[in-house]
């Protein structure tokens, strides 16, 4: 599965990538206004350190709207996913952009029905959000599976990349169940590094190195 980190903030994006951990970054609306930064600039820079593709958003609610925003934003870099939102318009922008040859990521995906049209429409990422469906009480995950086997069922190659993705739990989820793709904030990609009997362990390795006197170094 590969990993996007799902924010604008270039320390992050910068720590993460050096490591070898991301394939990619996404961000969005709530992301840029979070960073402070102007959306070409910051993109610009994120297009800079990362290789893999990085999803900027639209904001427009027409069709038209979203295809000019699209290649405006594709300008940026070789690199951009543009990023629309799963309405009808959204759809119809999503088939002009790939046509064009561009990379579409189609967002705020919550159901099955919506992510069949996406890959119809050519969508290269769908993002079906699971902590929001999770929020209101419906099974994110569940709905990452039904994408999962639909798509299998019909060979469709737009690619799962599950987003709103709250803890460490749901990346090893969504990995169980085949997500080409998740999508997490740093903290939680870091937070799978955690684990209560690796803490202890070490604590109690270290204090028997301590009675043996030793130095490594
Ligand atoms: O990738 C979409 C993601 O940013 C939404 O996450 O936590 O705001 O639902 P969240």
């Amino acid at each position: 599965m590969k990993f996007f980190v799902d924010t604008a903030e270039i320390d992050q994006i910068r720590e993460l990538n050096d490591l070898g951990m991301i394939d990619g970054v996404t961000t969005n609306p709530s992301l840029i206004m979070k960073s402070g930064r102007d959306i070409k600039e910051v993109t610009k820079e994120i297009c800079g350190i990362v290789d893999g593709p990085v999803s900027a958003e639209t904001v427009a609610l027409d069709a038209e709207g979203m295809i000019a925003e699209g290649r405006e934003l594709a300008k940026i870099a070789d690199n951009i996913a543009v990023k629309v939102p799963l309405t009808w318009a959204g759809l119809k922008a999503c088939k002009t952009l790939t046509d064009e040859g561009r990379m579409v990521n189609v967002t705020l995906c919550f159901s099955a029905n919506q992510a069949l049209l996406a890959a119809k429409a050519g969508a290269t990422f769908i993002s079906p959000f699971i902590g929001r469906l999770d929020d209101i009480n419906l099974d994110g995950m569940e709905l990452i599976a039904d994408i999962r086997q639909i798509y299998d069922n019909y060979g469709f190659e737009t690619q799962i990349l599950a987003a709103s993705i709250r803890s460490a739990n749901h990346m090893s989820e969504a990995a169980k169940i085949g997500a080409d793709v998740a999508t997490a904030p740093a903290a939680v990609i870091k937070a799978m590094a955690n684990h209560v009997l690796t803490d202890k362990g070490l604590e109690g390795f270290l204090k028997d190195w301590e009675k043996t006197g030793q130095k490594i170094l």
